[in-house]
């Protein structure tokens, strides 16, 4: 089954290598959609519904956002990193994820310009352009920490700035990426070891939560609690429960604070 959406996934991402695409915005400047993001998700939903009829799907664009409980459900981020592709900078992904009776069950993350294919299946490790992954055993001071600060809510900002420099000097520095589901494949293969969110969309982590959770690594949301992958959500990650703890806990005291 992965091959086969990595398959489906390689060839929708050809309609990504163009300089001839429509940036729109979905209220407010930081908020984007292109021509390449409608054209993605439509190839991604016509192809994959070929290979798993009577599927559902949960994608970012509009129209096909359906949230219901079906056996199969296909949660997709057709461009994650938006911003990043209009501006030409190569981190942006294409994040496909397969729900199978509620769990996630099979994952794709593929970045194209810089050929890096991401895949994962239930109970059978994680893959880094075939190969399998492993997240790093760097302890908590040692760790590379991805996040951010709330771009398309900025009034949510503060308190992300306040966790950002409660944690910053403990650890070893910040990165900023741009792109939930590849910083979580990061995290998959060992480059970093934090990760942060206060809200993320389903689409945004389904496919890299799987990889992560299969090369062996943590991903839920305040308190330790599992994710939904059905609404927005606060999003954790570490390599280890000894570094997942140590970021939550900060995370959950900033939240009660500000009364999440
Ligand atoms: C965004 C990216 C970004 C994250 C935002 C997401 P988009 O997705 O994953 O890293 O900080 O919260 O919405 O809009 O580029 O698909
Ligand atoms: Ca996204
Ligand atoms: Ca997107």
């Amino acid at each position: 089954m992965v091959e086969k959406i990595e398959e489906i996934v390689r060839e929708a991402s050809r309609l990504m290598l163009t300089d001839h695409f429509r940036v729109d915005s979905k209220g407010g400047s930081e908020n984007l959609v292109t021509s390449s993001d409608y054209a993605v998700q439509e190839y991604l939903c016509s192809k994959l519904s070929e290979l798993v009829p009577g599927s559902s799907f949960l994608c970012e664009e509009e129209g096909m956002q359906d949230y219901g409980d079906h056996e199969y459900v296909w949660i997709i981020d057709p461009i994650d990193g938006t911003m990043n592709y209009t501006r030409g900078i190569r981190e942006c992904a294409i994040s496909v994820a397969l729900k199978k009776d509620g769990e996630l069950f099979a994952a794709v993350v593929y970045s194209p310009a810089a050929g890096e294919m991401f895949t994962a299946e239930k109970g059978k490790g994680a893959r880094y352009n075939g190969n399998t992954i492993h997240i790093s055993d760097r302890k908590f001071r040692d760790a590379l920490f991805c996040t951010a600060w709330s771009t398309y809510r900025k009034e949510w900002a503060p308190v992300c700035m306040d966790i950002i420099n409660d944690v910053y000097y403990r650890i070893n520095d910040i990165r900023r990426f741009g792109v939930a589901s590849l910083e979580l494949c990061y995290l998959a293969c060992g480059r970093c070891e934090l990760y942060f969110e206060y809200r993320l969309q389903p689409w945004d982590i389904a496919a890299g939560s799987l990889i992560l959770q299969e090369a062996g690594g943590i991903l839920r949301t305040l308190h330790g609690k599992p994710l939904t992958y059905k609404c927005p959500e606060l999003v954790i990650g570490a390599n280890s429960e000894e570094n997942f703890a140590e970021l939550s806990s900060t995370i959950d005291r900033y939240i009660e604070e500000t009364a999440y």
